[in-house]
């Protein structure tokens, strides 16, 4: 079976699918690995690196990606002129986030080739599927560098400290949306020594914020926001103006806030509005982590760090996992290596719908879009 690793070509994007310790260990268990020229120097693993790894490196990708049974990638494949869908042969694998709720042109294009496709940020939320997760391992990546892009930019400390100049409070840090981002900038704002409170509408995140050392603060739901599988739903009208009190009260005291809320994992509820960033202190900041969901805040600007008139810092960073692209992608290249080694069987890979991680994350198969919301989503012609 070969695998191939083309160059990811999304504009900042410094993650590669595949690192060289991973190719290393699916060439020894049997499979060839070629991968683009190039693929991996942004995130500092360089071709060398690769072929000492045993893997081939080919600088024409349309023949690279022809000559694929698998192809692993960060980001969807490419349609237009870099026609990554169209250079892929009919029956070929596609492994990778594709977000296909946001990529619905690229998920028609992998049906109408009849490519298998397969989103790992589609696999269902078991202990089984853990090792897999690339929302998880991504996430987590996004969490911790969400507080060090706030303590790099804050105004003030984050921790307590006495000094001969006397005594400085530590910085209010408040953390809205607590799966796996906000978790990890709660342990990540505590280790620095802020004073964290944080909020989520699922129910079961109390203990859990709890557990990493911050203090809940939440209201009691009239209807419960949980999804199934860690995914949080849309809050009804009532639930969301008692939360909006809630959030304008938070976010007035503190110094950072950091927001991190998806409904089903894709998209990202206005939870801050212009209003309650008007309430918040002179040189506060509001670190956007949704930014790539279109954002938890009216006033975030995707991409850009923004300065309101009352002094407030906004930052809505993109992929920000990219930015930290080394262990990004050894992360990431782990989750898709472990899902090759438990679906691919003497080298060769068989749909099976009765396993509900196939189940979950198969896209599209033999010329049919199979993941519902996605079908829905194609059927309504949204995008
Ligand atoms: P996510 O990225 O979909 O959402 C982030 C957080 O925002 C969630 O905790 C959600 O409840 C929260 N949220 C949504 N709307 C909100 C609102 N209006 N106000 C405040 N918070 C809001 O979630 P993520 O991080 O992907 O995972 C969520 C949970 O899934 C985890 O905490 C964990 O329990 C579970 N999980 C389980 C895994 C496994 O067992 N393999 C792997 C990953 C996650």
């Amino acid at each position: 079976m070969r695998i191939v690793v083309p160059k990811e070509t999304v504009p900042g994007e410094r993650r590669v699918a595949l690192v060289p310790e991973s190719c290393k260990k699916l060439i020894q268990t049997g499979y060839t690995v070629g991968v683009e020229s190039g693929a991996g120097v942004a995130s500092d693993f360089d071709d060398e690196s690769y072929r000492a790894a045993g893997a081939e490196i080919a600088s024409d990708a349309a023949a690279l990606i022809g000559g694929a049974d698998l192809v692993l990638k960060v980001n969807a494949p490419t349609i237009g002129t870099r026609d990554e869908v169209g250079w892929m042969r009919p029956g070929a694998i596609y492994l990778g986030s594709l977000m296909p709720l946001r990529h619905l042109d690229a998920v028609r294009a992998l049906a109408a080739r009849g490519v298998t496709a397969f989103a790992t940020d589609a696999i269902p939320r078991t202990t089984r599927a853990q090792a897999m997760d690339t929302l998880s391992s991504q996430a987590n990546i996004a969490g911790y560098k969400g507080v060090l892009l706030a303590a790099a930019d804050l105004n003030r400390y984050f921790p307590m400290l006495m000094t001969a100049a006397g005594m400085v409070k530590p910085a209010q840090v408040f953390v809205i949306g607590a799966g796996v981002a906000g978790l990890q900038a709660i342990a990540t704002a505590k280790r620095l020594g802020a004073h964290v409170s944080a909020t989520d509408v699922r129910p079961e995140v109390k203990e859990q914020i709890e557990s990493v050392g911050a203090k809940y603060v939440g209201i009691e739901l009239a209807a419960s926001a949980a999804a199934g599988g860690g995914y949080a739903k849309e809050l009804s009208a009532e639930d969301r103006a008692r939360q909006a009190q809630l959030l304008a009260d938070q976010c007035a005291v503190s110094d950072v806030v950091i927001t991190t809320a998806l409904i089903g994992g894709v998209f990202a509820p206005r939870l801050i509005s212009a209003a309650i960033v008007d309430r918040m202190k002179r040189g506060a900041m509001i670190v956007d982590l949704a930014a790539d969901g279109g954002g938890n805040c009216e006033l975030s600007q995707p991409g850009e760090r923004s300065v309101t008139a009352g002094g407030v810092v906004i930052l809505a960073p993109l992929n920000v996992p990219a930015s930290m692209p080394y262990h990004a992608s050894l992360l990431f290249s782990r989750n898709l290596t472990t899902f090759v080694q438990t679906f691919t069987k003497d080298q060769a890979f068989t749909l099976d719908l009765e396993d509900d991680i196939q189940q979950g994350a198969v896209i599209t198969h033999n010329g049919q879009v199979l993941h519902a919301r996605t079908a829905t989503a194609l059927e309504k012609g949204t995008e």
